[in-house]
């Protein structure tokens, strides 16, 4: 266990924020004796993924932080319809996209790139292209610190929406994903709704998985900030739903407002649209802006604090706000 440690270099938004206890588990022992311990110091424990969908806001975190590592990939089972695959937590799951295809199975293709671990893919359902990881989970095994034991949860137990899980509610706030189990399917079709997808092969190219793959990474590549150069927690608000009616009314007055069709009578809204529309796009305050290629990703291009980060989020929230008459809602978690 360490004390005092700067997780700057443990979240993709590259901000300071200084933990008082840090650890790193590669194994349920170790994530047991890591809960006694905060348990211990009366602290709450915070279990730090690839940090790629985080928010460090205040200058000094009072949590014991868990950085997940425990690694695993391995064929566990198949049906007539998919075979499964359990993978660590602490895996990447761009890394576990890219090992799926290499042994030849496709399904994952569509959410290359995304960066982080395969524990937060299932507690946020990331999703990207037409695709989202729920619809390749068959289980996820926790770990319940109340009742000290192992659980397995199913599909259906999980809970699924977009961006959002069991695991992200108070029922389950505290228990510690350890593995996941995929289901890839035996018969493959390629997932072509997305419109810039259907594009790049429209003129008779192969819609293998490995091609949509590559046509995925160029596609984020032009779009979203390498982590690596500028800082940023991909898109960092929700795409708001809302219902017909009040979509309607929007429409009215804007007709060109970017919005999907979603089943019971809602519309999902392109965030990303909206706070392009309202000049925000390329909007820089200090280190802290609105990505230039893409308006729903905030970014730090240097030195920003999470404070000015979050300053910029709330200034964001209140134009579209003001302009729109809709709120959004942060995507990553926010500390
Ligand atoms: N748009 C603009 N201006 C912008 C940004 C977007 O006009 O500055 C328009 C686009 O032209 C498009 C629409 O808004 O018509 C939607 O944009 P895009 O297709 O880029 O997707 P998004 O809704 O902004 C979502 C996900 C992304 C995911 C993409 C592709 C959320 C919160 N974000 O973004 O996920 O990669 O779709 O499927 O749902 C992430 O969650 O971190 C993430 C990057």
């Amino acid at each position: 266990m360490l004390a005092n440690v700067d997780l700057k270099p443990y979240n993709t938004m590259g901000v300071s924020s200084v933990a008082d206890f840090f650890t790193t588990v590669h194994d349920l022992d170790e994530l047991k004796k890591a809960l006694a311990f905060a348990k211990e110091k009366g602290l709450r424990p915070f279990v730090l993924g690839g940090g790629s969908n985080l928010l460090l806001v205040s200058e000094r975190l009072s949590r014991v932080v868990m950085h997940m590592a425990i690694e695993g990939f391995e064929k566990v089972g198949e049906s007539s319809e998919a075979i499964f695959i359990k993978v660590g937590a602490g895996e990447s799951w761009h890394g576990t996209v890219q090992r799926t295809l290499k042994l030849g199975l496709p399904g994952l293709e569509n959410l290359a790139l995304i960066p982080g671990s395969v524990g937060a893919a299932v507690v946020q359902n990331i999703g990207a292209y037409g695709s989202e990881v729920a619809q390749f989970v068959k289980e996820v095994e926790v770990y319940d610190p109340a009742s000290g034991e192992r659980r397995t949860v199913k599909h259906a137990e999980c809970d699924f929406r977009y961006r959002h899980s069991l695991f992200k509610t108070p029922k389950a706030a505290d228990w510690v994903v350890l593995s996941v189990t995929l289901a890839l399917p035996k018969r493959w079709e390629p997932n072509l709704s997305y419109k810039d997808l259907q594009q790049a092969f429209s003129e008779g190219g192969l819609s293998t998985a490995v091609g949509i793959f590559d046509a995925v990474v160029a596609l984020r590549q032009k779009k979203l900030p390498d982590p690596r150069e500028i800082g940023s927690a991909g898109s960092f608000f929700k795409n708001p739903i809302v219902t017909r009616e009040a979509f309607q009314a929007l429409l009215e007055q804007f007709p060109s407002i970017v919005h999907y069709r979603l089943a019971g009578g809602l519309e999902k809204l392109a965030a990303g649209w909206m706070i392009d529309y309202a000049g925000l796009k390329g909007f820089r305050e200090g280190d802290a802006g609105v990505y230039d290629k893409q308006a729903l990703v905030l970014v730090n291009y240097g030195y920003a604090t999470g404070s000015e980060l979050w300053q910029l989020a709330q200034d964001v929230r209140a134009k579209v706000k003001a302009v729109f008459g809709i709120e959004l809602e942060p995507e990553p978690v926010i500390l």
